[in-house]
């Protein structure tokens, strides 16, 4: 069975790769974004990687699938405004990659691919009604019901990151306020910790790496690991955010699991127990009795898989099979 070449584009980093129809990662290769170098630059690096990969390999290559974040454009291939991709408006990334690779391109947003990835391959197997969910930079969800990803008008359902969990909140990138974003995402922690440490300056939070200024959402994990009770305090209100957002979406869907990944999802047990204990107090019971809230599987690879699993859906669209 021919390859697929998937490229999953980041703020922080680009990642490729070749992997089977099967689902088996024959080859990888990763790189910090150029951001500054703008869209044409870091298409740039995104068709040296791909061609490096395409290279080095024997065999034949069908198709490629990219993750991107999103807003965008799912059929037409165009991302539109990411907040983590600053600079890009309306990029053609699909035109550009098929001009360049020779190949079809297919482009889906980062967490929809993820979604399909977990569905296919990780925590979500056997799952009809599935919501994925990234604490990542940013936050990101991919919703598949009876089988199929939902995908919305232009494939921007499962903006979940966007949810506004405080109505006079924070104001966000994308124009809305409160959104789940700025409270749990792994830059929201991080930014929301730096604030109270510095209302706390003698707290432990204050004092590891080397200041308030310093703390980033690792910093925070090291401070609950240490029994900082303001730390502590800190993440239980950042895990009522979370449990919020996730007892909306539950809501919404009536899913039967809720995978959890991304960088924020390395908080493992200091994360999930207590989520499921809030989320459980949130929800009808109906919804919440044999439901599942799960880590996701793939880790590192995730945003790969992703991308491959978004080429493999486009070629075979049927429910089931992608
Ligand atoms: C974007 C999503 C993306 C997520 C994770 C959010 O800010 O709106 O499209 O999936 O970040 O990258
Ligand atoms: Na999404
Ligand atoms: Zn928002």
């Amino acid at each position: 069975d021919a390859a697929l070449l998937a490229l999953d584009v980041g703020g922080t980093k680009l990642a490729a790769g070749l992997v089977t129809p099967h689902g088996e990662l024959l080859a990888s290769r990763r790189e910090p974004t150029r951001l500054q170098a703008g869209p044409e630059g870091v298409l740039r690096q995104l068709v040296a990687l791909g061609r490096d990969l395409l290279a080095g390999h024997a065999g034949p290559v069908s198709r490629v699938g990219v993750g991107c974040g999103g807003p965008l454009d799912r059929e037409r291939g165009i991302i539109q405004n990411p907040p983590n991709l600053p600079g890009w408006h309306d990029v053609p990334l699909k035109d550009w990659l098929e001009d360049a690779l020779d190949l079809p391109v297919d482009v889906d947003n980062d967490a929809n691919a993820a979604a399909l990835a977990e569905w296919r391959f990780g925590s979500g197997r056997g799952c009809e009604h599935l919501v994925y969910l990234t604490l990542s930079t940013g936050i990101g969800g991919g919703v598949i019901l009876n089988g199929q990803l939902y995908t919305g008008r232009a494939g921007n359902a499962g903006e979940l990151g966007h949810l506004q969990v405080e109505y006079l909140g924070e104001p966000c990138t994308c124009g809305g306020r409160g959104c789940l974003e700025r409270y749990a995402s792994g830059t929201g922690i991080g930014r929301r910790a730096r604030e109270w440490a510095r209302r706390h300056p003698d707290s432990l939070l204050a004092q590891l790496d080397g200041g308030p200024e310093h703390i980033t959402a690792h910093t925070v994990r090291r401070a609950l690991e240490d029994g900082d009770p303001l730390t502590a305090a800190f993440w239980d209100d950042t895990l009522d955010y979370l449990a919020a957002g996730v007892a909306g979406i539950i809501h919404a869907f009536d899913p039967q699991r809720v995978v959890i990944g991304g960088g924020v999802a390395n908080f493992g047990d200091l994360l999930f127990p207590p989520l499921r204990a809030k989320v459980a107090a949130r929800t009808y019971p109906a919804l919440w009795q044999g439901m599942s809230l799960r880590r996701a599987e793939l880790a590192d690879h995730v945003g790969i898989y992703g991308a491959a699993a978004v080429a493999l859906s486009r070629a075979a669209p049927a429910p089931h099979r992608f």
